[in-house]
């Protein structure tokens, strides 16, 4: 069977961190969609690091980590995310596979996106420029070039062709940039690749389900990103979901058991785009602060607020979610107040729905609130030592929700999580 694990938010929810946690239970976890957009952080050996294109179960000796083929795979961030795991010690060529369906970002993809920003000004959705927009552009017009192609001796021809389709582009939108050295760190990359197991995925996977090895499908960005469901136009440029791991492995939707949905104890957002939560006060400030609220991919600060139940709610009922995970409530451990935000009210009238443009929409969040525990709970590992204040607020987040927050994270660190019981 498989097991999905998503974010339900705007993305940086600490999935990597519960991925990390969770990965000893699995035999195989699986990137299906993203590329290096995603940045997920983990602390191995109380050191930090930061994944973008490896899945997070790569410190695991037993776990293989498979690329899907829904991925959007940047050779020069794999070349340098593998170097840095191998400073851990990691033999990341044993337990790391690609899928010869994966499709490669190439250095003209990076220049067409911020080509593309440039162009949108005062519109622009605060791209984390790794060129994913184009990348899945290239996929659905079918003009990509995918990881298996490189095994083709003609790869390099195809290249150039592509290449110049996209220099005609950047020509007609008026951006030039220099990509020689990119690209030559691009072959790099490819010729890198060469060791790996480039592998035919969706065989891959259903052989180990059938096998009855446990599988989980590690997703990247959030709910509200969904380049179908999310804040359109300000998402990304793949299927976040639950349902983007049919496509984006090969797994067929009966397979799909439990799906755990993260969430941040409040909300953040990094990059343009509604956000009727977000705070522009100190109360803001102070959750970015001791949140640490930078980006992990671009170091661009947070944008932040209190939770949002109704767009939480609504990622809940897309992605069919099983169990819910909480992360950094440690960082509501000085608040005297906090809030939920539990329907929007939108000319006068409060919703509970998710609106179809919330770009265009006034929102106004109506909140309810609870008092905060005012503890330090970093060092706690049972619920039942847990501030009453704070069973309150869950369980509160649990009945708005109708699902259940199964675990607790209460800090960065890998044994820094509370199963609640
Ligand atoms: P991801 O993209 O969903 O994997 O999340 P990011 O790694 O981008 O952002 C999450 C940030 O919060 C990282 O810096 C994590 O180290 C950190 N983090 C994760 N869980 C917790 C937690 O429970 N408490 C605190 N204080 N930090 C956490
Ligand atoms: P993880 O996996 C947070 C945001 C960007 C921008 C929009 C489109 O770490 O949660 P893109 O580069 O995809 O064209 O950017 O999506 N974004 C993320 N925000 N976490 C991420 O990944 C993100 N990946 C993309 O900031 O607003
Ligand atoms: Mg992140």
């Amino acid at each position: 069977m498989v097991d999905v694990l998503l974010g339900l938010q705007w993305g940086d929810e600490g999935k990597g961190k519960i991925v990390d946690y969770f990965a000893p239970s699995y035999d195989v976890i699986a990137r299906f969609q993203g590329g290096p957009n995603a940045g997920h952080t983990l602390y191995v050996k109380d050191k930090k690091i930061v994944l973008h294109q490896i899945p997070s179960g790569i410190f695991h000796d037993n776990t293989i980590n498979l690329i899907g083929n829904g991925v959007v795979l940047d050779p020069v961030t794999l070349k340098r995310e593998c170097e840095t795991v191998a400073s851990f010690g990691v033999d990341y060529a044993k337990n790391l596979y690609i899928s010869e369906r994966t499709n490669l970002i190439l250095p003209t993809h990076r220049a067409l996106d911020k080509a593309s920003e440039v162009l949108k000004g005062n519109d622009k959705i605060g791209s984390t420029l790794k060129g994913i927009g184009p990348a899945y552009m290239d996929k659905t017009g079918r003009n990509a070039l995918r990881v298996g192609d490189i095994l083709d001796k003609n790869f390099t021809t195809q290249y150039i062709r592509l290449r110049l389709k996209h220099q005609k582009l950047l020509d007609s939108m008026q951006f030039h940039e220099d990509i020689s050295a990119w690209e030559d760190e691009f072959f790099e990359g490819i010729e890198f690749m060469r060791q790996f197991k480039i592998i035919n995925g969706e065989y891959f996977i259903n052989e180990r389900i059938s096998e009855g090895k446990k599988v989980l499908a590690e997703g990247a960005q959030g709910s509200m990103l969904d380049v179908d469901f999310g804040t359109f136009p300000f998402v990304t440029s793949s299927n976040t979901i639950s349902a983007g791991v049919c496509t984006g492995l090969g797994v067929p939707p009966q397979k799909i058991k439990e799906v755990i949905g993260v969430t941040k104890a409040y909300c953040t957002r990094v990059g343009s785009g509604p956000f009727p939560t977000e705070l522009h006060d100190s109360v803001g400030e102070e959750l970015r602060k001791t949140g640490n609220e930078f980006g992990a991919t671009t170091g661009r600060p947070r944008r932040c607020g209190w939770i949002d139940l109704v767009a939480l709610k609504f990622a809940c009922m897309i992605n069919g979610v099983t169990q819910l995970v909480m992360t950094k409530a440690d960082v509501l451990d000085a608040f005297t107040e906090l809030k939920v935000c539990e329907a929007y009210e939108i000319d006068g009238k409060a919703r509970q729905q998710v609106p179809y443009q919330m770009t265009k929409l006034a929102i106004n969040p109506v909140y309810a609130s609870f008092k905060g525990w005012d503890t330090n709970i970093t060092q706690l590992s049972s619920f039942d030592s847990v501030p009453e204040a704070m069973k309150d607020y869950i369980s509160h987040i649990n009945g708005y929700l109708g699902a259940e927050i199964k675990y607790i994270s209460n800090g960065p660190g890998r044994d820094q999580i509370i199963p609640v019981l």
